[in-house]
């Protein structure tokens, strides 16, 4: 069947217009540039620690951050053809009302530039798989802040009409409050009415108190909010959707969950069995509305999961909770509607997760756990695979 087509749909950068944002900001998130080595983003509140020297607070953002040649050596290095490039976190979230619009405009070109330029000069060879000239397209950062929503729904608009976007990336928080806030009522129509696939990744984990008090990341490094609380923040966020009815009135919005929806594939069983089980629910004799629609319905109709999960037990749960019971009876057949329904991806979540030590230089670890784990859920269902590792994205985005 050939060499796949591989598609990275969760892979990161901060453009030029960000990292200038950063640079003029003295509160989280901000940058300093020390004398000597990489500018040092201090992203966290807890990196924010004073008795931390300034020049070893936060992470190190070096090229592979900005540098679009390092994003395209590491995609050669790794076999992927296409990369569908965000803005990493936190986004705009931060950002002054009167000046979201603004930064959002520059930040959105920033990242269409960067697809356009590097598509005009890439490796022919390396694209061959995509029979066409570019390999790089973006979701774009929308201007929460922005005083109002008229604002933020002309820039989903906006970002449609230009020709490398493919949809939105977006944090939990949304405008503050969460994804259940109806202020975003709005912002979910202009989603659906334009049909822009809506990527939701997580930033702010999980409160310290959850891992026992603010030096628990100085006890455990990053471990415990990358590895536990980003996950639960987007099981959170999401289900704060479902429940919040927002899949009801919005049945046609389409969301991209970062790392194979965090753990609400395991746990959809529970929040379902939680709904029925909830007397406060119109449905169940009480006077709060509740939602009109099944977790497993959304899971197959609005959601789509990428396959950041670094393991065979969780691609396994990302992939029945895709599927559904009638496609899970009926097998071979059920195979080629899961394929269809997911969009089961080889994110990288790059340049996150580098090798580190004297490992730089060489694959990512990070990346080739992923494409196993991949290998191994489908194995020797060739044509899965491969429409796990980019056909299925390449379908969905659009790409060609
Ligand atoms: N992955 C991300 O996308 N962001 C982080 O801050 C850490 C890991
Ligand atoms: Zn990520």
């Amino acid at each position: 069947m050939g060499s796949p087509l591989v598609v990275d749909i969760h892979t990161h950068m901060y453009t030029p217009a960000y990292m200038s944002l950063l640079g003029s900001r003295k509160t989280v998130p901000y940058t300093y540039e020390p004398p000597s080595g990489p500018t040092r983003l201090i992203i966290l509140s807890s990196d924010d620690d004073p008795s931390i020297p300034i020049e070893e607070r936060g992470r190190p953002i070096d090229s592979s951050y900005l540098d679009i040649e390092v994003k395209l050596a590491f995609m050669r290095q790794h076999g992927i053809n296409c990369s569908v490039v965000s803005l990493a976190n936190p986004w705009l979230d931060f950002i002054e009302p009167e000046e979201a619009q603004s930064w959002a405009h520059r930040i959105n070109d920033d990242l269409e530039n960067a697809c356009a330029n590097m598509n005009n000069k890439a490796d022919p060879e390396s694209i061959k798989a995509l029979h066409e000239k570019e390999t790089l397209f973006a979701f774009g950062a929308l201007p929460l802040t922005a005083p109002n929503t008229d604002v933020i729904v002309k820039e989903i608009q906006r970002v449609k009409t230009l020709p490398h976007m493919r949809g939105i990336v977006l944090g939990t928080s949304g405008m503050g409050k969460g994804l259940d806030d109806e202020r975003l009522n709005p912002i979910w129509a202009a989603l659906q009415d334009t049909d822009t696939l809506l990527f939701l990744h997580p930033h702010y984990g999980l409160p310290d108190e959850a891992f026992g008090g603010a030096d628990a990341t100085n006890r455990y490094g990053h471990v415990l909010p990358l590895a536990l609380g980003f996950p639960l923040e987007t099981t959170i966020a999401v289900t704060r959707m479902l429940l919040a009815g927002v899949f009801d009135r919005f049945p046609r919005l389409k969301i991209l969950l970062a790392h194979s929806g965090g753990t609400l594939p395991f746990l959809a069983g529970r929040i379902e069995s939680c709904i029925q089980h909830e007397r406060k629910f119109v449905a169940n004799g009480g006077d709060l509305p509740g939602p009109q629609r099944n977790v497993w319905d959304v899971l197959q109709t609005n959601i789509y999961l990428d396959a950041v999960v670094y393991g065979v037990p969780g691609l396994k749960a990302a992939v029945a909770a895709s599927g559904n019971a009638d496609r899970v009876l009926f097998g071979k057949v059920q195979r080629i509607f899961v394929i269809v329904s997911i969009l089961t991806v080889s994110g990288t979540d790059h340049p996150f997760f580098p090798p580190l030590g004297d490992k730089k230089d060489g694959e990512w670890p990070s990346v080739t756990t992923n494409y196993k784990a991949i290998k191994e859920m489908f194995d020797g269902d060739t044509q899965a695979a491969h429409a796990v590792l980019g056909g299925n994205a390449a379908r969905i985005l659009k790409l060609k």
